[in-house]
């Protein structure tokens, strides 16, 4: 690690006051236009830089890593997630990986609860109806929905995300179901009034609700297959606030085409932008944009810790967010 000032190049534009503090604190190079580095620039970062900043929007495979120079010596990814980045790969050649965990978990949790409301209140029909001029009043029967209480949500992974969905969903008369690894511990499953499930097939046939909130591993790829979503009720709503390929999208879109599954929201996609055009044709589901974490103070806050991961590892000691293969 150079003595003097790090050179840090970032893949895509932060907000404007992360971007400054990096001016004050690093020899930085940034990103003049909001769009992805094409593969020759993350190319010409990786032989440049002593650290790189990339996002979820850059593919930092094997390959790309095999062109880093000597000097690049820590991945201080801008995001909680790290499926984009070959940390095993980046181990083996002595290239640190760290992410930015812990200040995105309320802001998507709270988004994971509006599209849970969303679904199963039939926003957007009622804002489509707005929308086109063509309300005629209230209606006993008009646009009739599920209420949320008493309704059973199964939340498939219970880390950080997972836990703050459940504490929202509590507080909405909800009663919480959950599928991981292992056990929470027993002061928090009963904080939660939380019941385990070992058998994710088992929890899948039994919930109203069903939210994806496990990372995006190996493990994880289509989880939820065609298989498991068939074993859905027939009434019950499934939301992905985490990554797209958690879910076998084609074979959701079919089964809600089908009517097979009441509804879906869904805040990510299995082939990242490029969507099932069959989607948005359907009335039973709420697609946003990925932006769990939009929130201006959460895009604050990960760049501060991308900061302070860069300047404790310069400072000689472990970024205190490092990704570990064994995390993954
Ligand atoms: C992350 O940090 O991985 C999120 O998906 C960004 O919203």
């Amino acid at each position: 690690m150079p003595t003097g000032r790090l050179s840090v190049v970032v893949t895509r534009r932060l907000p404007e006051a992360v971007e400054t503090r990096m001016k004050e604190l690093f020899n930085v190079r940034l990103r003049d236009d909001d769009t992805p580095m094409t593969r020759e620039e993350l190319v010409d970062a990786v032989r440049q830089a002593d650290v790189l900043v990339p996002t979820l929007t850059d593919d930092i495979d094997a390959g790309l890593l095999g062109q880093a120079g000597p000097q690049l010596k820590l991945i201080a990814n801008y995001g909680a997630g790290v499926d984009h980045i070959d940390v095993s790969t980046a181990r083996q050649r002595g290239i640190l990986v760290s992410n930015t965990p812990g200040v995105l978990t309320d802001d998507t949790a709270d988004m994971t609860m509006a599209l849970i409301l969303a679904v199963t209140r039939r926003i957007p029909e009622g804002l489509a109806v707005m929308q086109s001029d063509d309300w005629q009043g209230w209606s006993p029967t008009a646009l009739l929905g599920g209420r949320v209480g008493g309704r059973r949500l199964g939340i498939l992974g219970m880390g950080r995300i997972g836990q703050a969905v459940a504490r929202r969903a509590r507080a909405f008369g909800m009663q919480i179901h959950y599928h991981n690894r292992n056990p929470l511990r027993e002061e928090i499953e009963d904080e939660l009034e939380a019941t385990y499930w070992e058998s994710l097939d088992q929890m899948v046939a039994r919930m109203d609700v069903i939210s994806i909130n496990c990372p995006h591993t190996p493990s994880t790829f289509h989880l939820m297959n065609a298989r498991r979503l068939k074993l859905m009720k027939p009434e019950a709503v499934i939301v992905n606030t985490s990554r797209g390929e958690v879910i076998d999208e084609n074979a959701l879109t079919r089964m809600l085409r089908a009517g097979e599954i009441a509804g879906a929201g869904l805040d990510v996609y299995e082939r990242g932008h490029s969507i099932n055009p069959r989607l948005r044709e359907l009335k039973n589901v709420v697609l946003l944009p990925h932006m769990g974490s939009a929130t201006r103070e959460g895009r604050m806050e990960m760049g501060e810790k991308v900061i302070i991961n860069i300047k404790t590892f310069h400072d000689g000691h472990r970024p205190p967010d490092q990704v570990v293969p064994s995390m993954l």
